[in-house]
């Protein structure tokens, strides 16, 4: 059965641009009430007006990285519209870094946004879920968290923390009532995939990307992972002894 989101309140961070400005609207159409969060407040706004919901929609600047920010943005939204029922924790970000343009600021910064910025929330979260025994958390991870691949690898390494940790908090919360879904995308043409100079396989538009991620949302799927091709491939290459892996990975990419 699909669980039906009108009036429910959802928070989710991310949400100004690519694929969680997708779901935004999404979800407007659902009539969920939507508590929508990044850094570029005027963006989520902007937004909120193209769309002119029927439900409601509020906006909230917060950086994720600062637990501070998050605690008084969290009870800001329970003031607003009341108990939290999904957050979609969508925030994140990448740069390509090698041994040749290592820089340990923006490797902290890909940690303290797509690791911390989703354990910020998890722990004023499952606070509350565990205490009305109902609620769902859905972390936005990616198919990169299969292995390390070159340029990538603090992000790589992020996303791989991040779908581990959601792993086991899915099986401490279920005793709780409460979901834990794993979003893991492949490539979605968004500003984060726009800056990228090779070819990306199989790269899919955000408006679909939001769509799948929706239809899994409603069917409590406990990992939702996409396009069916990409996530196949990674099975694959996940298994493979590592010599084939670092033959395969080393091999220069193909330009856009
Ligand atoms: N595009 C892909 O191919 C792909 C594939 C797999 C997984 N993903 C994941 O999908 C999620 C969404 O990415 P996207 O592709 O839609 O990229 P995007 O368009 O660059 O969106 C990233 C979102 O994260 C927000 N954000 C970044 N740093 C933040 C911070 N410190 N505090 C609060 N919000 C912050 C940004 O808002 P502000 O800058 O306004 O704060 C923006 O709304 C990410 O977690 C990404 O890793 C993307």
């Amino acid at each position: 059965m699909k669980i039906n989101l009108t009036n429910k309140v959802i928070l989710l961070t991310g949400a100004s641009t690519g694929i969680g400005r997708e779901l935004v609207k999404k979800l407007a159409n659902e009539n969920a009430n939507l508590a929508i969060l990044s850094r570029r407040k005027e963006l989520l706004d902007d937004l909120i007006n193209q769309i002119n919901p029927s439900s409601k929609i509020i906006s909230y600047k917060c950086d994720v990285r600062d637990f501070n920010e998050v605690q008084s943005v969290y009870n800001q939204v329970k003031s607003d519209l009341g108990e939290i029922d999904i957050a979609i924790l969508n925030s994140g970000v990448s740069y390509r870094m090698s041994e040749s343009n290592f820089e340990i600021d923006k490797a902290r910064e890909i940690f303290e946004t797509n690791f911390f910025g989703v354990v910020n929330f998890v722990h004023l979260l499952k606070e509350d879920f565990i205490k009305r025994k109902a609620g769902m958390i859905v972390g936005v991870s990616s198919l990169a968290d299969t292995r390390g691949f070159p340029g990538s690898g603090f992000y790589c390494a992020s996303k791989s923390a991040l779908t581990i940790f959601l792993e086991s908090l899915r099986v401490e919360l279920k005793k709780h009532n409460i979901s834990v879904i794993t979003v893991r995308p492949g490539f979605v043409r968004t500003p984060m995939t726009d800056k990228n100079e090779f070819y990306m396989p199989l790269l899919m538009e955000p408006e679909k990307a939001a769509e799948i991620i929706l239809d899994g949302i409603k069917k409590n799927k406990r990992v939702i992972e996409f396009p069916f091709l990409l996530s196949l491939m990674v099975k694959i290459l996940k298994i493979l002894p590592n010599g084939i892996f670092e033959y395969f990975a080393s091999q220069k990419p193909k330009p856009r």
